[in-house]
């Protein structure tokens, strides 16, 4: 019998319990092992409920109960998680985690401390909800050198995306619809700006690239911009518009960003809908590697954390290494990347269209029914340090949009 404590009951804690509940049988038959929740841990009381009998408010409860040798740490933040994370690492008992905040901060520190008192620091649900993608890094992939990490990583702005597009709703309706169904985090701020697939790219670079990658030093912008009208655009092309984070080796040199993209009809990210996130991994020899799946939500979340208890169930007593070194990795800043980009512009085109190209050379120009007062224009490639110069002088820019290439 194995006991593990569960730190959080909310979306993705209640989702542990149901997990191990409903499907007992086969992950104690997988882990070789039966698995007994022993602890909920939570602020709030909840009469009635299956965990009743087993919650508690007093996480020294769990701390000094020797018994318990996995600790699940579904609450988020950063305070009091690392506190108690740290304290169950340091008394021998293993932990899985699914709060990205609490890796991209204090990832290596705790698989430090894991090792030296051979238990596991699991981290599986982290990045992109369902999908295998951590420990893929750290086992599957681990005979190649990785080149780049490429897609979308955050379901909460991918649903939003989407139902814009498809449904025509309002940002407003399908944040608080994602808020609804489970995806958004406690602050969606962190979603819409950027900050959780920031958070989740650096994880993924990390991993990628054994050294630690600051999520503070990646530059990130988030999807509060986007307008309804951006999107008509990007459908008038036969494109639509993705949250993409990304980073890249190259010839020594390391580059993370995170930023909404226009992505062509014919790019396989392009049908990446709703809450579902795909990940590319290049390989020097293996060339693409993509994982889809479910980017966020209750039950696919819930399935990726009890994996990570199922395997440190297996290997109670001995450390999984996990290549990802205390050091810091230095990025370069993204502006010297060539890329085509996308421009409104409030008036007439006729108006402007040779000034644009005086400046851009060979753009090309793109007008919506919906919008008589304003155009587009897509420039040719080129650094982003030199667009945003020649932006500068082109007068009633409304705002632009980086196109994907790949
Ligand atoms: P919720 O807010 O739904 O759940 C967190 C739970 O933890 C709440 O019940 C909260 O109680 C409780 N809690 C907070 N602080 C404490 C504390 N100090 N002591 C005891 N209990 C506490 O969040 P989610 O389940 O959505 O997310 C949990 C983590 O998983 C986050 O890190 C999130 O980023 C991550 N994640 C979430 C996914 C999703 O789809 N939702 C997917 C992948 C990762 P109260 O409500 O009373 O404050
Ligand atoms: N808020 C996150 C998202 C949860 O929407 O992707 C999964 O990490």
């Amino acid at each position: 019998m194995i006991d593990i404590a569960v730190l959080g009951y909310g979306t993705v804690g209640s989702g542990v319990v149901e997990v191990i509940d409903k499907n007992n049988s086969s992950i104690n038959e997988r882990t070789g092992d039966q698995i007994r929740i022993r602890y909920v841990l939570d602020l709030r009381d909840f009469p009635g409920d299956r965990v009743e009998e087993i919650l508690v408010h007093d996480f020294d409860i769990i701390l000094n109960d020797p018994d318990v040798k996995i600790v699940v740490e579904v609450m988020g933040g950063v305070e009091p998680a690392y506190t108690f994370v740290k304290k169950s690492l340091l008394s021998g008992k293993s932990v899985c985690t699914s709060n990205k905040e609490l890796v991209a901060a204090h990832g290596p520190e705790l698989i430090e401390i894991a090792k030296k008192n051979s238990v596991n620091f699991l981290f599986e649900a982290s990045v992109g909800g369902s999908i295998p993608i951590v420990r893929p890094l750290n086992s599957s992939l681990t005979a190649d050198r990785i080149l780049e990490i490429r897609g979308i990583l955050n379901g909460t702005t991918n649903y939003i995306l989407t139902q814009m597009a498809d449904e025509g709703w309002e940002f407003d309706k399908a944040l608080s619809t994602a808020q609804q169904l489970g995806y958004a985090e406690r602050n969606p701020e962190a979603d819409i700006e950027g900050y959780d697939a920031c958070r989740k790219i650096a994880i993924l670079s990390s991993l990628a690239f054994g050294k630690s990658v600051n999520y503070e030093d990646i530059y990130t912008e988030g999807i509060s911009k986007i307008t309804a009208r951006d999107i008509q655009y990007a459908e008038k092309m036969k494109c639509a518009i993705k949250l993409l984070a990304s980073s890249t080796c190259e010839d020594g040199k390391y580059y993370a960003m995170v930023a909404p993209f226009i992505v062509k009809a014919s790019h396989p990210l392009y049908s990446v809908n709703g809450v579902f996130n795909a990940i590319f991994i290049r390989g020097s020899e293996i060339g693409d590697v993509m994982f889809y799946g479910s980017g966020a939500g209750k039950l696919p979340t819930a399935c990726a954390v009890v994996a990570d208890v199922v395997d440190a169930a297996r290997h109670i007593g001995k450390h999984i290494r996990v290549a990802w070194s205390a050091e810091k990795l230095e990025l370069t800043g993204v502006k010297s990347a060539t890329r085509r980009f996308f421009v409104r512009v409030s008036g007439k085109r006729v108006e402007c269209e040779e000034k644009i190209r005086s400046v851009f050379g060979d753009a090309e120009f793109i007008e919506t029914d919906e919008a008589a007062d304003e155009f587009g224009f897509v420039t040719p490639p080129l650094p982003e340090s030199s667009f945003d110069e020649k932006l500068n002088s082109i007068p009633g820019v409304i705002g632009s949009i980086r196109f994907e290439e790949k």
